[in-house]
């Protein structure tokens, strides 16, 4: 196996090392699944055992604790920091000495920096010797529209082959999205109805019931139509309406993905509601007059054979009365009301549910009898599946797989800059963000983007 012997994170100090990248090197270690040096690097000038007591303060707030000591005492020995300036060569260097003194061949560097620092890093990895036989480990967001990421895919090749670049969307690591794929290709059940002639419309929610968090400022320059809409969702729908990978791997998957996101009608102004919650704008780091949205609902067209006319409803949002995320597939209802007295038979009972967080969920909605003479019926859920969440956290595989170089859970070129295309008119060209109360499902005028009696499903709460 073609395994890379080191993992360089460039962010060793910042938000999402803390939040998602120490527990999973602890959770890897725990499994002895950590065989490889984790070489920190940022512009904070720690001593390693600053970094390494910050590894423990992150476990112990996101995972409740160090359960296993020898796992950590095995995360800390493997650690390494190296504190620099990024547009300083120098810096680099010393990267390249402590690669060479951990005997790596072959490593795999991270970069978990604020995007405008990506062209920076890359040459510099690459004027260093750094990316010699290296791998890159790209974190979202990836450029900012379809201009800008076409440019950084130009930079990352200039240094690294397509087939050594990992772009990471962590939903694409997630148990419950992978479980999408699997059901619809593991089946044969499915793919008869999985079109137009059984499917009415598809809806996508993806709902928090907290806020920025602190991440005002990073907030201010994406807004959840970058920050979560062109990714995560765009790649949901991409599997949920792809056709079969022919063959199976990576590639295969990736080509329909692109297919699939080609087939899809970029955005224009009518298809798509932005909403802001009340109180964003006091939010640290926020503009007093900014206009990003913290939700977004968009209606797609899948222009296909298989989806012509079945429209995709999308939101997304933040300071909504849940957390969750659940795709709903409904099919059209009987053609004929065989139960005269039935008359009310409503219009969204046969579906299929797949929730994705924070559960995961695989169910089927069904009518049954109510039990008695009358031909009277209530709407049941037959659950296919029903699980704690994942097993492995999204990051751990993800994070494994590149140090593998196997690229099926990741972004291709190509699919990144199409799902930018989806998105690109709409981030220029759209009505003001319309204000809504936190705790809300987001502005009354999103209502108007679903074209259906019943609106927008939204849980009890
Ligand atoms: C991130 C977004 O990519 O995904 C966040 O930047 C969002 O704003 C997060 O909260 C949601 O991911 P998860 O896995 O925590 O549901």
């Amino acid at each position: 196996m073609d395994r890379s012997d080191a993992l360089v994170f460039f962010g060793m100090t910042g938000d999402l090392a803390y939040k998602k990248i120490f527990p999973a090197l602890y959770r890897m270690a725990r499994r002895q699944a950590l065989d490889v040096p984790v070489i920190g690097v940022a512009s904070t000038p720690y001593h390693v055992d600053e970094l390494r007591q910050r590894a423990r303060a992150s476990i112990e707030e996101l995972l409740g604790g160090v359960d296993d000591e020898d796992a950590f005492t095995h995360l800390s020995d493997s650690m390494d920091y190296v504190s620099g300036n990024y547009a300083d060569l120098s810096t680099f260097f010393e990267l390249r000495t402590r690669l060479a003194a951990a005997g790596s061949m072959r490593p795999a560097h991270y970069l978990a920096i604020p995007p405008s620092l990506f062209p920076t890093v890359v040459e510099n990895l690459g004027t260093s010797g750094c990316a010699k036989n290296a791998r890159l480990i790209i974190e979202k967001p990836f450029g900012r529209d379809l201009a800008s990421a076409q440019v950084l895919n130009e930079t990352v090749h200039a240094v690294f082959p397509e087939h050594d670049i990992f772009r990471i969307d962590h939903y694409l690591g997630k148990e419950a999205i992978q479980n999408i794929v699997f059901f619809r290709f593991a089946n044969s059940f499915l793919e008869p109805i999985w079109n137009r002639n059984y499917v009415r419309l598809v809806q996508i929610t993806m709902a928090e019931d907290f806020g920025v968090e602190g991440r005002g400022r990073f907030y201010e320059e994406v807004g959840a139509l970058r920050d979560v809409v062109q990714n995560h969702l765009l790649q949901t729908v991409a599997l949920l309406a792809m056709e079969p990978p022919p063959g199976g791997g990576a590639d295969a998957l990736r080509d329909e993905k692109e297919t699939l996101f080609r087939a899809i009608r970029p955005l224009e102004r009518p298809d798509i509601v932005r909403g802001q919650f009340d109180g964003y704008r006091a939010e640290a780091g926020v503009a007093p007059d900014s206009d990003v949205e913290t939700y977004a609902a968009v209606r797609l067209h899948v222009d296909s054979w298989r989806w012509a006319d079945v429209p995709f409803y999308i939101r997304a949002g933040k300071e909504m009365p849940q957390t969750f995320t659940e795709v709903r597939v409904e099919l059209h209802r009987p053609p004929q009301r065989v139960f005269g007295r039935f008359a009310e038979m409503p219009h969204d009972n046969n579906y299929l549910r797949f929730r994705l967080s924070p559960d995961v969920v695989i169910a089927i909605g069904a009518m049954a009898k109510n039990p008695g003479e009358e031909m009277t019926g209530h709407p049941v859920e037959l659950d296919l599946k029903n699980d704690v969440p994942d097993e492995m956290t999204a990051y751990e595989r993800l994070l494994g797989d590149a140090l593998d170089g196997e690229t099926f859970l990741f972004a291709r070129e190509d699919g990144v800059e199409s799902a930018w295309r989806v998105v690109d008119d709409v981030l220029r060209d759209h009505d003001p963000a319309h204000p809504y109360a936190k705790g809300t499902w987001g502005p009354p005028e999103a209502d108007a983007i679903v074209d259906d009696p019943h609106g927008w499903h939204d849980p009890e709460t």
